[in-house]
């Protein structure tokens, strides 16, 4: 079964039990402070979990594009070293919002995995909750007696709160999981150890599959567990860890969702990936690595950039220039490669991914042009760094002196600026017959990594809740009547404090809104709420999650009183006409430059406008 069709059999299984199927929402994320990429199939569903947003379908199935690079989910060093982490990665999903829960979910599962797919049932392995007494959660019987109408008792195991407890991030929905484990191991190794003893414990052939969700509980930011007010199943599975399975293969590049790439990787190298030769030669390793890196790669950045995300100094453009970075300097330590190469990867890939996923053959000049650009200058860059560091060991080879090191300073400069792995710097060192100073490296990126730290702090409060009785819809995010008018009456019914380094500031949910909040670019409203007795400043409006909020320094002394909800109407009024003039540009670069011009950012305000886009030709 080729990639595209595993793809399709899983949305067309779901389809056949009543799920409605949508596209994959974008990689990256807007409107969501806890998260710059969608990190799994869930986190575009995370106001529905949460009772955020109305559920339209209670039973959905996708492929989403996800992306992990750290933090609680994955680390990117460890990326192309293994067979089976990837960056981007697509996560194939079954959802039920307060619809079918453990029993449809497991049974679903395993008819797909072992009558569709016919997943050999000997290889297949299953975990459960076993429970966590300092959380005060009970071992998840209902997944256990499920299971066991299908498979025996010997390859039901017990899972702990890290493995079998899903969390999003540290606040969000969360609950307990069942995964599904296969093990693609020989007969005869399967005879000498049990693969019972293998799952969750990093073997590189018993690998998870596919994870089923029991979403039962919100985690608030004092760390406590909240029943969430309906019980929701979300399933993740591994597409190219699924693909691997089923075409038999050891490693998830081996294949046809990367050999493609890895062949075109082949050609533009003249080198050779053989990852049977790798645990004998060591040079060999090192060229599969690089291999496994770019592959990888080309995908997360390619993806990214189609959905409009571009390489660039700050926050999620800094993740992807990041990745690609790494991917270029890969090329250039273990391929040899001194010129742009990661662009001309990306037609192999929308060739082979622009069924599934249109973007990419619509956006496929767009991200070409991009990558071709970063690829220029970091090479600049690389070489810059090369100098640097042979300027400073012929200089600390002159001075003849015994046991000098390269200073921690400078390598951590080249880390840092350059972007040069410590191995490569130590590499260049020692063609010098010289040692770089490890310990004192580590301590500049200790330093570092603190300042960062402190300075993104962001301290977000759990949300406390009005004794106002709610006007609207039960369940329903906040009323917005802003089109229509500029003022009206309105209760708080929840806020919170949310404080940064430098200031606190409280976060406002109005049951019914004039005030618009910031979105495509445009600012949002300010005014102010007005009682009898108290006048509030509202100096921002911002949508998070699907739900409206009105950010001010001061609480009012009465939190349940009636307010008159005032929008400045005279900055509203230059703001919306500087946003129509934004698609008139929009329109008129169309025409002049070319039907391509595709916006990939904007600012509006009562003062200006600003339009981000990106073109290659004119035509005039
Ligand atoms: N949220 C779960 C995961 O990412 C299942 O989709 O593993």
């Amino acid at each position: 079964m080729d990639s595209n069709k595993v793809r399709q059999t899983f949305l067309d299984f779901f389809k056949s039990k009543g799920h409605v199927i949508v596209p994959s929402a974008p990689m990256v994320v807007k409107g969501d402070p806890t998260l710059m990429f969608n990190n799994s199939g869930m986190a575009p569903f995370k106001d529905l979990f949460l009772g955020n947003a109305p559920i339209k379908n209670p039973r959905i199935a996708d492929t989403q594009k996800c992306l992990r690079v750290s933090g609680k989910h994955n680390d990117l060093e460890e990326v192309g070293v293994d067979t089976y982490h990837h960056t981007m990665f697509e996560m194939l999903g079954n959802w039920s919002f307060g619809d079918y829960f453990k029993k449809d979910a497991i049974a679903w599962a395993w008819e797909l995995l072992t009558e569709v797919y016919k997943i050999d049932k000997e290889r297949l392995y299953v975990t459960v909750f076993e429970g966590s007494k300092e959380e005060g959660l009970a071992f998840d019987q209902e997944a256990y007696d499920t299971w066991k109408q299908f498979i025996s008792e010997d390859r039901i195991l017990n899972g702990n709160k890290k493995d079998n407890f899903w969390e999003m991030g540290d606040t969000g929905p969360c609950g307990p999981c069942s995964e599904i484990h296969y093990d693609g191991r020989s007969l005869s190794e399967r005879k000498k150890v049990s693969g019972a003893t293998l799952v969750n414990n990093d073997d590189p052939q018993v690998i998870e599959i596919w994870n089923n969700v029991f979403m039962e509980f919100e985690r608030k930011a004092d760390g406590s567990l909240v029943k969430l007010p309906k019980q929701h199943v979300d399933t993740g599975m591994g597409f190219e860890r699924l693909v691997r399975v089923l075409q038999k293969k050891k490693s998830n590049y081996d294949t046809d969702v990367f050999s493609p790439i890895l062949e075109k990787i082949e050609e533009l190298s003249g080198l050779h990936y053989r990852p049977d030769d790798e645990e004998k030669h060591k040079a060999q390793l090192i060229i599969n690595i690089a291999m496994r890196v770019i592959a990888d790669h080309i995908r997360a950045i390619s993806f990214s950039i189609a959905d409009g995300q571009l390489p660039s100094n700050t926050g999620a453009g800094y993740v992807i220039r990041r990745i690609l970075r790494r991917a270029i300097r890969y090329g250039y330590q273990s391929l040899n490669m001194r010129e742009p190469f990661m662009y001309r990867l990306v037609p192999t890939l929308a060739n082979q991914m622009g069924e599934a996923f249109p973007e990419l053959k619509s956006q496929k000049m767009l991200i070409e042009k991009v990558i071709r650009e970063e690829e220029l200058s970091f090479f600049k860059t690389l070489e810059y760094g090369l100098k640097r560091i042979d300027n400073v060991c012929v200089e600390l080879s002159n001075q003849h002196k015994e046991n000098s090191l390269v200073d921690g300073k400078v390598v951590f400069e080249l880390y840092d600026t350059y972007g040069f792995p410590v191995d490569l710097t130590s590499l260049i060192a020692r063609g010098y017959g010289l040692d770089i100073d490890e310990k004192s490296f580590l301590s500049h990126l200790e330093e570092q990594k603190n300042r960062s730290r402190a300075a993104a702090t962001v301290d977000t409060d759990d949300w406390i809740f009005t004794a106002v009785q709610w006007r609207g819809e039960k369940g329903q995010t906040v009323e917005f009547v802003g089109y229509e008018t500029l003022e009206c009456e309105s209760y708080i019914t929840r806020y919170r404090k949310v404080k940064s380094k430098t200031k606190e500031l409280f976060q406002l949910v109005l049951d019914v809104t004039p005030f618009y909040a910031e979105s495509g670019g445009q600012v949002g409203d300010t005014g102010i709420l007005d009682s009898p007795n108290d006048i509030v400043q509202i100096l921002d409006t911002k949508r998070e999650n699907g739900v409206i909020i009105h950010i001010t320094d001061k609480l009012p002394e009465n939190l349940t009183a009636h307010f008159h909800a005032k929008v400045d109407g005279e900055k509203r009024a230059l703001t919306q006409s500087n946003h129509s003039a934004t698609h008139l540009l929009h329109a008129a670069l169309r025409t002049v430059l070319g039907t391509h011009v595709e916006q990939k950012g904007s600012l509006v305000n009562e003062e200006h406008l600003r339009f981000d886009f990106l073109t290659f030709q004119s035509n005039t």
